[in-house]
């Protein structure tokens, strides 16, 4: 099939096109679409996809979504560690302009906006809008919120050259289109500025936790690439950024009660489909918590990579 190009109307001077193709019955209705939908139109180089408005569900919708932020809510503590690792390795400046890709609810986000103080500004990015209802209800006026679908598509409407620095945890390895998305952070971050990215990396306890357990049981299955260093050490050399720095860091996060794990896991990562009991016996295999004074302090073994854009 080709496309076709018509001419459609002439309004104030400009001229107005309609694209035709034909489409054979068959794949509208396996697409269960029906004549009068109103369709959003994805566009990447070589591709179009036309899907109902509102149709396109994101892994971290519905059930999963709202689990994450109730492990969040009522075990706020558990992450004290995170925070204090964000504002050692990222360390947000007063005035600056530093983009969050894959924010979720925002854990990271109030954090951010006190350091950056109120001439700094926060872009709060995420496919999932549910995830980012929470960061909305911040209400601060210093900060941008947006849905990117992919950080690794083109589709990244950020003006060039827009950021002093790039914030992503606990995301890199949901990103499929990674060299891509290395690109769009090229793209937007100013010359000689930072990007720190804390993850899940190959070959960590962590790692085994999230494809022998999390994977099998949580709702949405959790098929993800994690990075190794070569690999990040390529990305960064591929769209021309310093040879990256990683860190180890043992988040360890904290629970007064022992089965608190079980069920903090249970939501964090939706394993629906198993039992909170069930959760804490994994993360005592594979993870390993320890008893220290007051808390049980819960193994979180995450990569910490640092680089600059030349
Ligand atoms: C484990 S959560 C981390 C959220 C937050 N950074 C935190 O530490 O609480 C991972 C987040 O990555 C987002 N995500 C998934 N795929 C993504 C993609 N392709 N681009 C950007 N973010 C993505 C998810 O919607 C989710 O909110």
């Amino acid at each position: 099939m080709k496309i076709l190009k018509e001419k459609s109307r002439q309004y104030k001077g400009n001229a107005y096109f309609k694209y035709k193709v034909n489409i054979p019955v068959g794949a509208i209705s396996r697409a269960q679409l029906n004549e009068g939908e109103d369709l959003q139109v994805t566009s990447e180089p070589g591709q179009i996809l036309l899907s109902r408005v509102g149709a396109k569900k994101q892994e971290f919708d519905g059930v999963r979504s709202q689990l994450y932020k109730e492990a969040l809510e009522e075990f706020p503590n558990t992450r004290e560690n995170d925070i204090k690792c964000m504002k050692k390795y990222l360390s947000p400046k007063d005035g600056e302009r530093i983009l969050e890709i894959g924010a979720g609810s925002g854990f990271f986000s109030q954090h951010i906006l006190d350091l950056i103080g109120e001439k700094g500004r926060l872009i709060v990015s995420d496919p999932s809008l549910e995830q980012l209802e929470a960061v909305k209800k911040l209400n601060k006026k210093n900060i941008d919120v947006i849905q990117f679908v992919q950080f690794g598509s083109e589709t990244v409407n950020l003006e060039k050259d827009k950021v002093d620095a790039i914030w992503s945890f606990g995301t890199m390895h949901h990103l499929i289109q990674k060299t891509k998305s290395f690109e769009n952070m090229d793209r937007v971050l100013k010359k000689n500025r930072r990007v720190v990215i804390c993850d899940v990396f190959q070959g960590s306890k962590l790692a085994k936790h999230f494809d022998d357990k999390v994977a099998k049981y949580c709702i949405v299955g959790h098929e993800v690439s994690f990075l190794s260093r070569e690999y990040a050490e390529t990305l960064c050399y591929l769209v021309g950024f310093e040879k990256p720095k990683f860190y180890d860091v043992n988040m360890k996060w904290k629970f007064k009660n022992k089965k608190d794990i079980g069920l903090f896991l249970y939501k964090l990562h939706g394993m629906t489909k198993t039992t909170p009991e069930e959760c804490l016996k994994g993360a005592e295999e594979i993870l390993g918590i320890e008893k220290k004074g007051e808390y049980y302090l819960l193994d979180w073994p995450l990569t910490v990579m640092t680089t600059r854009k030349k």
